[in-house]
């Protein structure tokens, strides 16, 4: 084995140990993000928002994502929504129920539920991945709440901009304007396209970047746009990526390596990019997901700090960090 087959061997052994600790609620200090262990709500249950995505609101966030238990009733998928005002601590709040709305059938899918507040109209609009089992329906749904933890009401489903939509992405601007990112396969590549004033909608292709990924997320950090996706391996694993362009319309850079391609992102796929922007630091946090397709109900989460700045993004190797949310500056520990 030479060094470097070393190293590697070394570096997925250490991300499968970190992964196979299972903290409980009481091991942990209430201060410190685990990537991949067990991650407890107030309740002690491991948290289900697989395929995440947050918003705040105030001093709040709201975590929604799919709430894969494992007492789910087979004819309904459901999304968790979860409160936190340090991205450390999670509060249940809700364990929002549907039923399959476009007649798709057993094995009908719901993934990647993500939620925006409308400023105008007061309500929160959930997207999400509709398909059926064979993932042929490849549309969004849209559903409509006056509360952030209240009944979300079903209200259509659609292809957006008339394209085939399978994993969506999240993006808000600093300024509030908020975009739906969506793959699409026949022309290989994903959509950036703004919401229209109620969010029921896209209004319009802000721009197509042509390049075969999914799980996108994109964030705006000191005067550039930072895209990341993921290949198209279904739950396996594979080298996430990323580009950045001076304006969310491109032109966009060539996509680079988020981390050592042999860590297949550390067991992980994105899912989102959240800025933490405090009195003295900005930090942006990966939000990936390490799937486990047999037992989905215990799928973890990889949340680590990317070192990110000047064009350049990495996910360092996952350890245990804390966020101080105020000033916005992160301690990873150096074990
Ligand atoms: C992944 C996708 C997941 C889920 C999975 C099904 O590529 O990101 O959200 O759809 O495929 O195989």
């Amino acid at each position: 084995m030479n060094s470097t087959n070393f190293r590697t061997a070394l570096l997925v052994f250490m991300v499968l140990f970190i992964s196979s600790v299972s903290l409980t609620a009481q091991d942990m200090d209430g201060k410190t993000i685990y990537p991949g262990a067990v991650w407890p709500d107030d309740r002690g249950n491991h948290i289900q928002a697989h395929g995440g995505g947050i918003i705040k609101l105030g001093a709040t966030y709201y975590w929604f994502g799919e709430y894969r238990a494992k007492d789910n009733l087979p004819e309904f998928r459901y999304v968790g929504c979860y409160s936190s005002t340090d991205l450390v601590n999670w509060k249940f709040l809700k364990k929002i129920q549907f039923s399959d709305p476009e007649n798709l059938g057993a094995g009908w899918v719901l993934e990647r539920p993500k939620v925006y507040y409308n400023n105008r109209t007061k309500k929160f609009v959930m997207y999400m991945h509709l398909d059926d089992r064979s993932y042929k329906f490849a549309r969004v749904g849209v559903a409509v709440s006056d509360k952030v933890d209240g009944e979300y009401k079903f209200v259509k489903s659609f292809r957006p901009l008339g394209l085939e939509s399978r994993d969506i992405g999240q993006f808000i601007d600093d300024d509030g304007t908020s975009y739906l990112v969506f793959e699409s396969r026949p022309t290989r590549g994903f959509y950036i396209a703004k919401l229209s004033d109620d969010y029921l909608n896209v209004a319009e292709q802000t721009c197509f970047i042509s390049a075969p990924l999914e799980g996108g997320a994109i964030v705006h950090y000191n005067g550039l746009y930072y895209a990341i996706g993921s290949a198209l391996t279904g739950w396996d694993p594979n080298p996430n990526k990323f580009a950045t362009a001076k304006s969310l319309e491109g032109p966009w850079s060539e996509f680079k390596d988020i981390a050592p391609p042999e860590s297949k992102t550390y067991g992980s796929q994105s899912t989102m990019l959240i800025k933490v922007a405090g009195s003295k630091d900005t930090t942006v946090i990966f939000m990936g997901d390490q799937w486990r397709p047999s037992s989905q109900w215990d799928s973890r989460y990889l949340w680590m700090p990317v070192e990110i700045g000047e064009g350049k993004l990495k996910l360092p190797e996952p350890k245990p960090w804390k966020l101080n949310i105020k000033t916005g500056q992160v301690s990873v520990e150096n074990k």
